[in-house]
Formats: C-alpha cells, sequence, structure tokens
C-alpha cells in the first residue's frame, strides 16, 4: 500500500518526495520555507546539544533517559490536570522529537484536546513539567506564551480564520505581524502558501465559501506562514471525507519532510495514525497508558489499547 510505503520514507526516497511535491512552488516560497527549515535545523541542533549536556550533567528526567539521541522538542512530564473534583490528566508523560510526529488516540473525553490547549498555554497544568524547545512553559505568563506561540502553532478543528477577511489576508496575517516584507513579497508567499496546501487560487474567497477541507487547508497554509517550528492537529480528518482526509496526511508528512516540523495530532482515525506517526500516545482514564512507536502498539497486550484498535477495525474495515 503506498501509505505503508510513505509513511516508512526510506531515506533515499525523501530527495525525489520533496521534488515531486512542490513542482511549481514560486522561489518566493522555497526561499520562506527554506528559511523556516534551517532555523527548525539549528534549533533541533542546539537541543540536542542542550540534552547531551543535560544528561552528561546527569539532569534528564529518568522518564526520558532512554530517548533518542536527539532531545524531544515537546515534553509533558507527570502532568496532572483536573478540573474541580474530576481528574483529566493524572501523570501524564510523552514527548516528540525534532521533525517527528506524535499521534495522540484515546477515546471521547480523555483529555487530548486538553493536553494540546495546555501545549498552547490556553490551560495551565496543576502539576508537572511541560516543556518546550528546552523551556518549561508551565508557568510562563500569557506575553511570554505569546513568544512560545511563534514557534508552535496550532490548527483547530473548525481552522478558526477570520471570517469576516479573505483567504489571503487570514494567511498574510502572520506575514503582516513580522512588519518585515514587503507587499509583493507578501502575495507571492500567500499565493504559493495556497498552492502548497492544495487550494491554489483561492486568495479572494472567505472562509465561508470554503468545505470543511478546504478551510482546514487554508488553517494550515496560516499556521506555516507564522514559520513554526511545531504544528499541533487537532482531530484535522473529522467531518471531511477519505479523499481529503488522505490529502491532509499527504499534506502533513510533506511538512515533516520538507520543513522538519514537529508534529502532534489528535485523532480517532488509525490509518492516519499509521500513516504519519512515529509514536503514539493512548490516553486512558487519565493517564497515557501507552507510549511508543506504532509497531509497539500493536505489538501491546494491554486489553484496552487491544480494544480499542479492534474497535477501530470494525468501524473501519479495509
Ligand atoms: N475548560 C474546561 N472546564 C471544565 N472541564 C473541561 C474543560 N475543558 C475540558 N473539560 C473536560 O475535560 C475532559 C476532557 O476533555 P477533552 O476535550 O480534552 O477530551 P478529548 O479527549 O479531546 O475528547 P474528544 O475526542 O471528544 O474531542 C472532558 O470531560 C471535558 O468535559
Ligand atoms: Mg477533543
Amino acid at each position: 500500500m503506498t501509505d505503508d510505503k510513505e509513511a516508512a520514507l526510506p531515506k533515499g526516497e525523501e530527495e525525489s518526495l520533496t521534488a515531486e511535491l512542490s513542482p511549481d512552488v514560486s522561489p518566493v516560497v522555497q526561499e520562506f520555507m527554506a528559511e523556516a527549515a534551517q532555523a527548525n535545523e539549528e534549533e533541533a541542533e542546539a537541543i540536542a546539544q542542550d540534552t547531551t549536556f543535560a544528561a552528561d550533567a546527569g539532569l534528564a528526567g529518568a522518564a526520558f533517559s532512554t530517548a533518542s539521541l536527539i532531545g524531544p522538542y515537546i515534553s509533558f512530564e507527570h502532568v496532572c490536570k483536573s478540573f474541580g473534583d474530576f481528574i483529566v490528566l493524572e501523570d501524564v508523560s510523552f514527548f516528540v522529537n525534532p521533525g517527528e510526529t506524535l499521534c495522540i488516540l484515546g477515546r471521547s473525553g480523555v483529555g487530548k484536546s486538553v493536553s494540546l490547549q495546555i501545549l498552547m498555554g490556553f490551560l495551565k497544568p496543576d502539576r508537572g513539567t511541560v516543556l518546550v524547545a528546552g523551556q518549561d512553559i508551565s508557568g510562563l505568563s500569557e506575553r511570554e506564551m505569546q513568544e512560545v506561540r511563534r514557534k508552535v502553532t496550532m490548527v483547530f478543528q473548525n481552522g478558526a480564520l477570520f471570517d469576516s477577511v479573505s483567504v489571503g489576508e487570514n494567511v498574510a496575517f502572520p506575514l503582516r505581524e513580522r512588519r518585515t516584507m514587503e507587499e509583493d513579497q507578501i502575495q507571492q508567499v500567500v499565493k504559493g502558501l495556497l498552492e502548497m496546501v492544495g487550494v491554489a487560487g483561492m486568495e479572494n474567497m472567505l472562509p465561508s465559501d470554503l468545505s470543511t477541507g478546504m478551510k482546514r487547508s487554508v488553517a494550515i497554509a496560516r499556521a506555516l506562514a507564522a514559520q513554526p517550528s511545531a504544528v499541533l492537529y487537532d482531530e484535522p480528518t473529522t467531518m471531511v471525507d477519505p479523499l481529503m482526509a488522505h490529502l491532509l496526511g499527504d499534506l502533513i508528512q510533506r511538512l515533516k519532510v520538507q520543513l522538519h516540523l514537529t508534529s502532534i495530532v489528535v485523532t480517532h482515525d488509525m490509518r492516519f495514525a499509521q500513516k504519519l506517526a512515529d509514536r503514539v500516545v493512548f490516553l486512558h482514564e487519565g493517564k497515557a497508558s501507552f507510549f511508543g512507536t506504532m509497531e509497539e502498539m500493536h505489538a501491546s497486550k494491554d486489553p484496552v489499547l487491544q480494544e480499542f484498535l479492534a474497535l477501530d477495525a470494525l468501524v473501519l474495515p479495509n
């Protein structure tokens, strides 16, 4: 199956895939993306060095001592979150390495969206450490969080686009905020980003004119315009047809290969997870009851996880 082939991304295929996926992206966009990719790589290297230093000094968290040589870009360490007496997350730990994709799986109401909101600083954890690019964000002020949100952006389910302005202006927004680009450069980057996410030429439409899947693509283009290092997606495939889901999966995979973006994807869709995930975390009854690779997940004997997978196979027969 081509999906599996893409998910594995053998080294030799990366280059041809990259070339094939953006055949006519304008030079301005290529430059814009290359700038982001280089910054992401430099940041990843800096984190790797920091982590090596921390490990040498015996400071690395015990839970992450078996992490790969490159340190995590984002991690939850013993995170707890309750609303009143209602415990949503109880001692949850997981991580995602730079340039990798983590899928968060679990039944409805287990705290998947809450986890993303904690990462964006919209909710604060009661206990535990939340690291983004080596920085503990759990105690940051709103102003400090705005800096973090330049590195980590979120694609909301409904796209969260500004309804009253055009698609083009939605994507241009982060570019204008930077105040460093000329107008014609902004227009070219917007055009190229829209091409890249598969909605070429829709600059002048209003978000209300678009389908759910197209809105999500535009939301991804807007997220990319901020040149983030990591993108968080909350259920990107719900309410779109299987073809659109497939295209969104291809897009997320392409961003990983071309821009080395780190991604966290909340999904119910196991095929999607199979295609994208380097690691998965399965949340259940407040705990990260499984955290590991897809292969390890399928080999797991955890009855709740097995039931989840079996139910998914029933809902989505091959
Ligand atoms: N701001 C809040 N105040 C009170 N309770 C909340 C708040 N946000 C989330 N919750 C509760 O936390 C629990 C986890 O919610 P969350 O939205 O993370 O679930 P989820 O895993 O994303 O589920 P779904 O798959 O249905 O989207 C739910 O019981 C929800 O009602
Ligand atoms: Mg949710």
